[in-house]
């Protein structure tokens, strides 16, 4: 083959080129003109083949021509390409409207009672109190025996267990937390306890499975003017300084004296009536009951080995859902489980 022959296949390969790259319709046509002129099997390196019949003489000449004309179909190639990405992007931006508002990410809610517990943890913490957590199956020695109930007691009447064994339970209470604290710390302890718990019972206002928060201080010279001092000022919190507070005489085997607490009704606000109708949430007394406190039994001091010489304690449970209906208005205790979303939205924070 002469060099003026091989010289002009190469630029024929141009022309070629561009009527192949004038005839491609978008970016996947193009792809197909690379392979056809530039890939190992390609246009080019069909022609490349002639080099080798030239003279030594012109094969420098020829070779570095060659090398321009790759050059060239490859910038030709990519200008193309280039081209296309570009139409591609603006035929986008045709479609896009910056006034169309974005989407907002639909978010979950915290559900009420986690709310509830979150509050009263936070009030709690910012006097002191450390917050502790249990199993929710226990031996009938923490929910039970170490708490002043022994096997016969009649107070085991009280709450309707769910046994698992005759040993294993599910707790009744949070109590158990407070024997689970005081064997693995040395006093001054200060601590509460948010879990849930479960009874044998499931009516309009009773869940078998619901939520409480222990708490407990254990101190030298502790007495009842600071449980009154600290339930006061959680309650006055909670439910508003306007609200009262008042201390009944009660029973419970592991407080010595035991109290229970009620504040003035919220939604009455301690009336009894609303426009001369019959309050339903205090059934016209005024007050509603709203948790269980005492001062801890020596006997459960001893359980622990805690000297009741030296130590005394306060320790009171409270239940997570009552506060919640009646710090929301809610009227039914079973819409907490319900899982209606209708239900939960409204409290987004
Ligand atoms: N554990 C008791 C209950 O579930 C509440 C309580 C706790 C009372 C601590 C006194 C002290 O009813």
């Amino acid at each position: 083959m002469s060099l003026d022959n091989f010289l002009n296949k190469l630029s024929g390969l141009v022309q070629e080129l561009e009527k192949d790259l004038n005839e491609a319709k978008s970016i996947s046509g193009l792809e197909e003109v690379r392979v056809k002129f530039l890939s190992r099997k390609g246009r080019l390196a069909e022609v490349m083949k002639g080099l080798k019949s030239l003279s030594e003489q012109d094969k420098p000449v020829a070779g570095k021509k060659a090398n321009e004309i790759k050059d060239k179909l490859l910038r030709l190639w990519q200008e193309k390409k280039a081209y296309f990405e570009t139409k591609q992007k603006e035929e986008q931006l045709k479609t896009f409207d910056p006034t169309v508002p974005g989407r907002i990410p639909d978010f979950g809610t915290l559900h009420p009672i986690t709310l509830v517990i979150e509050e009263i943890s936070d009030i709690f913490t910012s006097l002191g109190f450390d917050v502790v957590q249990g199993p929710e199956v226990e031996t009938d020695f923490y929910n039970f025996e170490a708490l002043n109930i022994p096997p016969e007691h009649p107070a085991r009447d009280m709450q309707d267990t769910l046994y698992i064994t005759e040993n294993i339970l599910l707790r009744t209470h949070t109590s158990p937390l407070q024997i689970r604290t005081m064997l693995s710390r040395k006093p001054p302890v200060a601590a509460i306890a948010p879990g849930k718990v479960y009874r044998r019972d499931s009516d309009l206002t009773h869940s078998p499975m619901f939520h409480q928060i222990e708490g407990f201080l254990v101190d030298k010279n502790v007495t009842m003017a600071e449980l009154r001092g600290t339930l006061t000022l959680f309650l006055h919190q909670v439910f508003g300084k306007e609200t009262k507070v008042r201390f009944r005489p009660s029973f419970f085997p592991f407080t010595e004296p035991s109290a229970e607490v009620d504040i003035s009704c919220v939604l009455c606000k301690g009336k009894g009536q609303i426009n001369g109708v019959p309050c339903r949430v205090c059934k016209e007394t005024g007050w509603v009951e709203i948790l269980g406190c005492g001062m801890i039994d020596p006997a459960v001091f001893h359980m622990v080995g805690y000297d009741p010489e030296e130590f005394s304690g306060f320790a009171f449970g409270l239940g997570v859902e009552r506060v919640a209906m009646l710090k929301y208005g809610i009227g039914d205790l079973r819409i907490f489980f319900d899982n209606d979303l209708r239900f939960l939205e409204q409290f987004k924070g």
